[in-house]
């Protein structure tokens, strides 16, 4: 199965498949277990339920890779609107949003960068007028120098803005102990790129890789976001909060929507804070097949649907 990962991944990245599969209705019905819906009143809908399972919640208005300034702005007006949203419906203490850079025009040609964070900044003012925070997505390693840049200059005024790192690159560890600093909040995910071997660890490596991370992280003075599936990094994680004293709301643990939502709720019961990270809207495609990378086994019933809507 891992040998799928690769042409998963490549696939990922294709307009020609992406159109195709985005305006077929056929394939919603899988789409959806991952998906809250194309709307924001989905993502409001879904963020309520979650909340009312005691669970937390991160809103992605999906999309990446966007290629005209219009896109980017349109984006950033969708984040605008769910924050006020999440404020209308009394969910925004709970809930929070997650944005990718590339869809918000970091690698719009020219001035693409300052286009991202003039955007980001205006989620981030939204963000702040209702009380909630906003992380930034890390898309693929050529793009890390960039948004870690980004998320520096947002902190200067936001110092909440929570950043990513990809344990299956070879400078996180190292990242790790640079931003590891009071009130720094950081996302701990193993990464869901195709990356060259030059940059980044395989196999094992990667959950080496991701505990020592969680080391660093949780013996310094940020809070560790745990976005792992993965029990043995999870067991990882409660065992370093408890060697490190760690009260229970200065760290928490991240989960996509609709993956091992049993063990959300365990760890939530548990007393763990808990996020769900939801993501909405139409353009799915991209963050759908990183999920079927990461497992093939809803492979077959996906591309069923896409035949059959011939
Ligand atoms: P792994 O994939 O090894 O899975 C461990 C176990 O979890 C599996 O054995 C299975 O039991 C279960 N599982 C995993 N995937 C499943 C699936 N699709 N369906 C059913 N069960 C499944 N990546 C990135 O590059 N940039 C980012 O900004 C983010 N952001 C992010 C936020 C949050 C909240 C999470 C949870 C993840 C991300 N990721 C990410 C994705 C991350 O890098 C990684 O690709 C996935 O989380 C899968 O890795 P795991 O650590 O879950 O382990």
């Amino acid at each position: 199965m891992a040998l799928l990962r690769e042409p998963l991944l490549a696939a990922a990245r294709s307009p020609r498949l992406r159109s195709v599969a985005e305006k077929s209705r056929l394939t919603r019905p899988v789409v959806d277990r991952f998906v809250a819906g194309s709307t924001e009143a989905d993502a409001l809908r879904v963020t309520a339920e979650l909340e009312a399972a005691g669970l937390y919640v991160s809103l992605d208005f999906l999309g990446e890779d966007t290629t005209s300034a219009e896109q980017a702005e349109h984006t950033v007006a969708a984040y605008e609107s769910v924050l006020k949203g999440l404020a209308a419906s009394g969910s925004a203490e709970r809930a929070e949003v997650s944005v990718k850079l590339s869809a918000i025009g970091q690698a719009l040609p020219g001035d693409g960068e300052r286009i991202a964070l003039d955007g980001a900044r205006r989620i981030c003012q939204a963000a702040a007028t209702v009380g909630t925070t906003v992380t930034i997505d890390m898309e693929d390693h050529t793009t890390t120098d960039s948004t870690l840049g980004i998320v520096a200059q947002l902190r200067a005024d936001f110092p909440w803005v929570g950043a990513v790192l990809q344990a299956y690159l070879k400078r996180t560890e190292a990242d790790c102990r640079e931003l590891a600093t009071a009130g720094s909040r950081i996302r701990l995910c193993k990464g869901a790129y195709a990356e060259p071997e030059s940059v980044a660890f395989v196999g094992e490596e990667v959950e080496e890789s991701y505990r020592r991370c969680l080391s660093v992280l949780f013996a310094g003075k940020g809070y560790p976001m745990v976005a792992s599936h993965d029990p043995a990094m999870i067991a990882a994680a409660r065992s370093l909060a408890v060697q490190n004293n760690r009260a229970s709301d200065s760290y928490e643990f991240q989960m996509l929507y609709g993956i091992r939502p049993e063990e959300q709720r365990a760890l939530a019961a548990g007393g763990h804070r808990m996020r769900v990270y939801v993501p909405y809207g139409d353009e799915w495609y991209g963050y759908f097949m990183r999920r079927l990378a990461e497992r093939p086994a809803n492979l077959a019933f996906f591309l069923r649907s896409l035949a059959s809507k011939k």
